[in-house]
C-alpha cells in the first residue's frame, strides 16, 4: 500500500516536470505559420475565379474550367459535367464539346461515350484563378505572349 502510494507520487512529479517544459515558450521554436500557439492566424483568403476564359500555357493544356464546378457531382456512379459537355448535350447547353481524344479508348478505339481514361475531368481539368504561385517555379509558356 505504502509503496503503491509512492509510486503514485513519483509519477506525478515526473508529469509535472513534463507538463512544465512543454508549456515553456522556446524563442527558437517556429510554429509553421509563424504565429505562436495562443496567436490567432489571419489565412490567406481562396482566390476568387476568375471569369475570363484563361489562355493555354502549352499545345496540349487541358484548358482551365472558366465556371464554379462545386456543385457538379463526379463519382463512380454519377459525372454531372456530361450532363452539358458531352457530345449529346452540348448543342442545347451551349457549352465546349468534349474533344473527340475523350471517346478513345487505351486501345485507340472510338467509342460513343466516354472513356472510363476520361471520366474523372478534375484529374486533369481544374477551375482557373488568378492565384500567386504556391511555390517560386521558373515556368514559361510554350509561346511567347
Ligand atoms: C450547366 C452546364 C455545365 C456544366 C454542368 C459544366 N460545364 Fe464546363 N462549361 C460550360 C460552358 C457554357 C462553358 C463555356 C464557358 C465560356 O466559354 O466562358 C464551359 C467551359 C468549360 C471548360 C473550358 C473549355 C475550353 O475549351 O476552354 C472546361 C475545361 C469545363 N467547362 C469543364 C467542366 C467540368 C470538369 C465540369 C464538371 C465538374 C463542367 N465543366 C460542368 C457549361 C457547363
Ligand atoms: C486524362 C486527362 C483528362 C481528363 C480525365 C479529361 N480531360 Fe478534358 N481535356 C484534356 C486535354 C489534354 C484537353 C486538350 C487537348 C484535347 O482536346 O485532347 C482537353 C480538352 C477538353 C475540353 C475542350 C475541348 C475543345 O475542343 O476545346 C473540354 C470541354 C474538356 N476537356 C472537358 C472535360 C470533361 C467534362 C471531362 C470529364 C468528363 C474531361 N475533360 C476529362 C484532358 C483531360
Amino acid at each position: 500500500m505504502k509503496s503503491a502510494l509512492k509510486f503514485v507520487a513519483v509519477a506525478f512529479a515526473i508529469a509535472a516536470i513534463v507538463a512544465g517544459v512543454a508549456t515553456a515558450q522556446d524563442a527558437s521554436l517556429q510554429s509553421l505559420r509563424g504565429a505562436q500557439v495562443d496567436e490567432p492566424v489571419t489565412v490567406i483568403s481562396v482566390p476568387k475565379q476568375d471569369k475570363k476564359r484563361f489562355g493555354r500555357a502549352f499545345r496540349l493544356q487541358p484548358p482551365l474550367i472558366p465556371h464554379a464546378i462545386d456543385q457538379y457531382q463526379v463519382d463512380t456512379n454519377a459525372n454531372q459535367c456530361l450532363g452539358c459537355h458531352d457530345w449529346s448535350n452540348a448543342g442545347e447547353r451551349k457549352a465546349p464539346t468534349l474533344s473527340m481524344t475523350h471517346y478513345l479508348d487505351r486501345e485507340g478505339r472510338q467509342l460513343d461515350a466516354v472513356a472510363g481514361t476520361r471520366w474523372f475531368c478534375t484529374q486533369c481539368h481544374v477551375p482557373q484563378a488568378d492565384a500567386e504561385p504556391l511555390v517560386e517555379n521558373l515556368f514559361v509558356p510554350s509561346f511567347t505572349r
